[in-house]
């Protein structure tokens, strides 16, 4: 079947297609293990990464699994008919938040031990590289022991920046180190780029359903919040936020273009780029919070916002927080044109973050083993994220829609119409199960019958009876 002629894209599109016929003529039959790479690659006289993406494109698409060691599946019928959720519809004033209490009640459930952990987006640390870490933190204290016990004032650590910079040239964002500054994890980079951009009783615009932790920050600095209509797959929707921007003083946009929490949005990078032209025009700034974006399943990484950004309008947060380490709260800013007073607000805020963790993550990324260890979590998370939607897509009832996220590790999943996901979440609770309620990613209280669920854990028996409690609990509240 070898075409030179043949782009890849269209060489593993038909090696996809020459499987599924297999699979829909009933030659391979549910269950059966698909022919390993090697074989695949030799009988169509292809390369081994063609059928490798063949196989990924497949089981994105729900055709087959892959079980660690072992190889593909061809796996249920019923599990590639779940559809996505539809565009978000949100009520367009912007309004105070108000949530309450409950994040932090329901986050401290969902830590406690022998909880089933599939309410939080946290990384399981057994896919973490925590010896290599641990390696470079003992040298660092070893070696540098004044550094790492002084202030690391603003904007932190120079060879972290450094090396932060030159990963960011793999996404075509020429930056130097001095455009960077360090904070502690991307929720404080969150807070201090509102804070440079924005004050009290400010409108800002926000993706619906939004990150939590952005309404928190948009409540607790007393700015307003106004949702718009955002797709579950690909992100923002640009005409509802043209629309909002004619409506409404926004004085900033924040969002989450790639890999989405809790959607998994991916936004395409054609429309990223309306999108900062569309600020451009309105001298609006973007504040883009990137912290899923080197957690792609497909070829390459997505760029991200500030790639098309000439006029420095976009402050960028991210952090090692899903990749590395959450504990070392290591995250950052590459604030554009807002440098002095994203400066100032970290400044005043925390006096710098701490050095030696700052120190340790550096000597990790000179050391050069990141990037084989993203290629690892990488395939983990997606692996991990597939068997999470099937298991969804088995035991929840018909009705439900789930999120096909392109990246990252969560899921959105819309119940049946009627099912209150506090509800859930309080039954889930007596069972030891931990979920996200849908309606703390709104100001107005929508989203009460989704939840979100996360797959940074490593897959286990646990995890699949959980999916299965939960599916018998959402069918009974369904029921009522
Ligand atoms: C979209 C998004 N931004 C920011 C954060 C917080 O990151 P950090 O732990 O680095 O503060 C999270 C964590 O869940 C997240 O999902």
């Amino acid at each position: 079947m070898q075409n030179t002629s043949e782009t890849p894209r269209l060489l593993y599109d038909r090696v996809a297609s020459i499987l599924i016929g297999q699979i829909e003529d009933g030659t391979l039959l549910v269950g059966d293990r698909v022919p390993s790479l090697r074989k695949m690659s030799g009988r169509l006289n292809v390369s081994i990464s063609t059928v490798m993406q063949a196989y990924m494109n497949l089981e994105d698409r729900g055709f087959i699994r892959s079980r660690p060691q072992s190889g593909y599946y061809v796996c249920q019928r019923h599990e590639r008919d779940v559809s996505v959720p539809q565009k978000s519809k949100p009520r367009g004033k912007p309004r105070k938040v108000q949530l309450a209490n409950t994040v932090e009640t329901i986050f401290g459930y969902a830590n406690r031990p022998g909880i089933v952990r599939l309410g939080v987006a946290n990384p399981g640390t057994e896919l973490l590289p925590v010896k290599a870490l641990t390696r470079a933190l003992r040298k660092i204290s070893a070696a540098q022991l004044e550094d790492a016990v002084d202030y690391c004032l603003p904007p932190g650590e120079i060879g972290l920046r450094r090396q932060i910079a030159f990963r960011s040239a793999d996404i075509d964002t020429m930056i130097d180190a001095d455009d960077i500054v360090i904070t502690n994890g991307a929720t404080e980079a969150l807070v201090v780029s509102l804070q440079a951009v924005a004050k009290p009783g400010d409108v800002v615009a926000v993706e619906s359903p939004a990150y939590f932790s952005v309404l928190q920050t948009i409540q607790t600095l007393g700015m307003l919040a106004l949702e718009i209509p955002t797709d579950s797959e690909s992100g923002l929707c640009l005409d509802s936020l043209r629309d909002a921007i004619d409506e409404n003083d926004v004085k900033a946009v924040v969002a989450v273009p790639n890999f989405h929490n809790p959607t998994g949005a991916l936004m395409p990078d054609d429309v990223k780029k309306d999108l900062v032209d569309l600020l451009h025009e309105r001298s609006i700034p973007l504040i883009e919070d990137d912290v899923y974006g080197d957690l792609y399943f497909g070829e390459r990484r997505p760029r991200t916002c500030q790639a098309f950004d000439s006029k420095g309008l976009v402050l960028t947060c991210s952090s090692f927080s899903k990749t590395l380490a959450p504990g070392y709260r290591v995250g950052w800013i590459i604030p554009g044109r807002f440098r002095s007073e994203v400066m100032q607000r970290k400044q005043l805020l925390s006096s710098g973050s701490a050095g030696i963790t700052q120190l340790a993550v550096a000597e990790f990324l000179r050391s050069g083993g990141y990037d084989r260890h993203l290629i690892q979590l990488r395939r983990r998370y997606r692996e991990q994220l597939m068997r999470l939607r099937e298991s969804v897509a088995e035991y929840f009832p018909d009705g439900t829609r789930i999120t096909r996220p392109q990246g990252g590790f969560v899921l959105w999943i819309q119940l049946p119409r009627g099912v209150d996901s506090i509800e859930l979440y309080e039954n889930a609770l007596q069972h030891k199960i931990g979920v996200t309620p849908g309606s703390l990613f709104s100001t107005t209280g929508k989203y009460k019958n989704f939840i979100r669920l996360c797959a940074g854990h490593p897959w286990s028996d646990a995890m699949e009876q959980g999916v299965s409690t939960l599916g018998r609990l959402v069918h009974e509240l369904a029921n009522v």
